[in-house]
């Protein structure tokens, strides 16, 4: 995907209301807007002065040689200069440090709410959408708060001050010239709209181009493999080539534009001297106040481009700030109400539950029912897409079921307080999530407060990772991730069962958690977890026939069905679903890794 996707457009009727709550944003930081406002009146002031200051020099000084004005011009120059300079500082770095505050704000409070989105928002949304909202919608926010406020406030100013000076040099002069300022101004708006559209599209053809390349980047081998290079290239010629066009049509508006506008400057200049030359004014007009006239003339133009401009800007930021808005309002999950958990036994009771991810989709999990009684262990098995996962993530209330009733300790699951909830469960699941932080950290992660040392190491101990994380240079201080240490499938594994085993929660998931582990791992850990599993819940979906074995009760899952449910020696005398699952997946010795493990 494009770095830089860019934002929906929004209707301009709901643009609105968009803005005013941006703008609430903004509103705390008022005191240093107000300062940057002041500091932009000082800035507009000098400027204007600076060109009324042309009048005397040119009278006074240069024609009518007056010595005072001579020795004073290079004073106020210089004063002038020094209040240019202080007022566009000032502003500046007012405007962006609200802008800043603004952004940062933003920023936080769309990650917080990130924490508590349900799993079913990050399912349906893709991780580089979300992520840059993060960092590229935001900072187009800025664009239309601060950025816009900015513009609008000071070339405002800039043409009040560079219009009183013309006024002060001449009534009649100034009214001449405002019958062209709209066609001027015509002209720019008709040009910013096309800049605009132009834009989109340029940004577009890049997103395809940057799409395309990344494609063929991240798919190299495939690409090398079944020979995709001659359709890759006819494709990628085409985005290219698009590309060009539309930046070929964007100098063209902009070179063409820019002449255009310089006609009608030309013309405009024609008919100010076509009109200050005729022989009443030639009396009222001297040649300085005229210099200064055609001087603040000119300065207003690139003023007037800007604000002109300015709903560009505005209408960017709203579409970004829509987009972060829409996440904001998204409902998140409820952590702290509801039904308090305090010693939690570990009871867990599936009552015909039922699931569909989607509203109107085949179900995954049909009508399931079975008890997970404190200190027993359950193992669950099935084949790929059974529903083994799907039937393990109901318990932390990653989803929740469409049908039936989940209950810990005879609670119905829905209406515990999520917070104890979670806290009741220790998971290892399939695809291990490891931090880019320490060893140590990473086993501690989630626990409250400092946790000891030798507490973090006894649970590495336990699940078999001591061996080798005693190996690294740092031992448990090793930092994992960039410019870190990589580990291996089953070392990551086992940084994830010793994070569980700290957790130290009466219900305990194992997803697949032993799968990466070589046979003399494994039967190290199944040690260790055995120690663990005694006191507590557990569920563990496995692939492995010791955990099976000794499981006190195996349920098997077919299509989102409990389809048998025993302990091994039952099932295998039944000779159904398990029986064959038995055959296909543990019909080597006992303790060899699987031949066909389906997950
Ligand atoms: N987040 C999700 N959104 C929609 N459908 C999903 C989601 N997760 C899983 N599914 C679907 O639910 C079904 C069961 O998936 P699940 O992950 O529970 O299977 P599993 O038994 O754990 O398989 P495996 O052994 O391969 O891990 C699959 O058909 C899958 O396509
Ligand atoms: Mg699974």
């Amino acid at each position: 995907m494009s770095a830089n996707p860019s934002p929906p457009s929004t209707p301009d009727h709901r643009s609105w209301p968009v803005y005013r709550r941006l703008l609430g944003y903004s509103r705390a930081y008022w005191p240093v807007m107000l300062v940057a406002v002041f500091a932009m009146a000082l800035d507009a002031a000098c400027t204007g002065g600076f060109a009324a200051m042309t009048e005397p020099l040119l009278n006074d000084a240069l024609l009518a040689k007056d010595w005072d004005t001579i020795r004073m011009m290079p004073v106020w120059i210089l004063v002038i200069f020094l209040g240019r300079g202080i007022g566009s500082f000032v502003a500046d770095y007012c405007m962006a440090a609200a802008g800043r505050s603004v952004i940062r704000d933003l920023r936080q409070q769309v990650f917080e709410k990130y924490l508590f989105l349900p799993t079913s928002y990050f399912d349906q949304h893709s991780q580089g959408q979300m992520i840059s909202r993060l960092t590229f919608n935001v900072e187009q926010v800025a664009e239309a708060t601060t950025n816009a406020i900015t513009v609008v406030v000071r070339d405002s100013l800039y043409i009040i001050a560079f219009l009183g000076v013309m006024l002060m040099q001449s009534v009649r002069l100034t009214l001449a010239t405002l019958v062209i300022a709209p066609v001027i101004a015509l002209i720019i708006a008709f040009v910013s709209r096309r800049f605009r559209r132009l834009s989109r599209k340029i940004q577009d053809t890049m997103g395809d181009v940057t799409h395309r390349a990344s494609e063929v980047v991240n798919g190299h081998r495939v690409v090398k493999l079944y020979s995709g290079q001659g359709v890759e290239k006819d494709r990628f010629g085409a985005v290219n080539a698009s590309n060009r066009r539309q930046h070929l049509k964007l100098v063209a508006t902009k070179s063409g534009s820019a002449s255009l506008v310089q006609l009608i400057a030309g013309l405009t200049l024609a008919f100010i001297i076509f009109v200050a030359t005729r022989e009443t004014m030639l009396d009222q007009i001297t040649p300085g106040a005229f210099t200064a006239f055609m001087t603040a003339m000119l300065a207003i133009l690139p003023s007037l481009k800007k604000l002109t401009n300015v709903h560009v800007m505005i209408q960017r930021g709203v579409a970004a700030a829509d987009s972060l808005f829409e996440v904001l309002d998204s409902p998140q999950e409820d952590m702290v109400r509801g039904q308090p958990l305090t010693a939690v036994r570990g009871e867990l009771e599936f009552d015909n539950i039922s699931l569909s991810y989607q509203p109107g989709q085949a179900p995954v999990l049909d009508q399931v029912s079975f008890t997970a009684g404190p200190g027993t262990v359950t193992a669950l098995v099935g084949r790929s897409g059974s529903g083994k996962t799907s039937l393990v993530s109901l318990i932390p209330r990653f989803y929740r079921p469409t049908g039936g009733q989940l209950r810990l300790d005879g609670l119905a699951i829905c209406s515990c307080r999520l917070q104890d909830l979670r806290a009741s469960i220790a998971m290892v699941s399939q695809d291990i999530v490891l931090f880019e932080d320490t060893i140590a950290a990473n086993i501690a992660y989630g626990s409250v407060g400092p946790v000891a040392e030798q507490d973090i190491q006894a649970a590495a101990e336990q699940a078999n990772a001591m061996e080798f994380i005693n190996k690294l240079p740092q031992g448990l201080d090793t930092r994992l991730g960039e410019g870190g240490v990589q580990l291996s499938g089953g070392q990551r594994q086992r940084i994830a069962i010793a994070r569980a085993i700290l957790r130290d929660a009466p219900v305990l998931i194992l997803d697949e958690a032993t799968s990466a582990l070589d046979t003399e791992s494994e039967r190290l850990i199944q040690a260790a977890l055995e120690q663990v599993m005694r006191a507590r819940t557990t569920l563990v979906i496995a692939h492995r026939l010791s955990t099976v074995e000794n499981a006190d009760q195996v349920l098997v899952l077919d299509q989102g069905k409990l389809v048998e449910q025993g302990t091994h020696q039952q099932l295998l005398a039944q000779g159904g679903h398990y029986a064959e699952l038995h055959r296909l997946q543990f019909q080597d010795s006992p303790d060899s890794p699987t031949p066909a493990r389906s997950g």
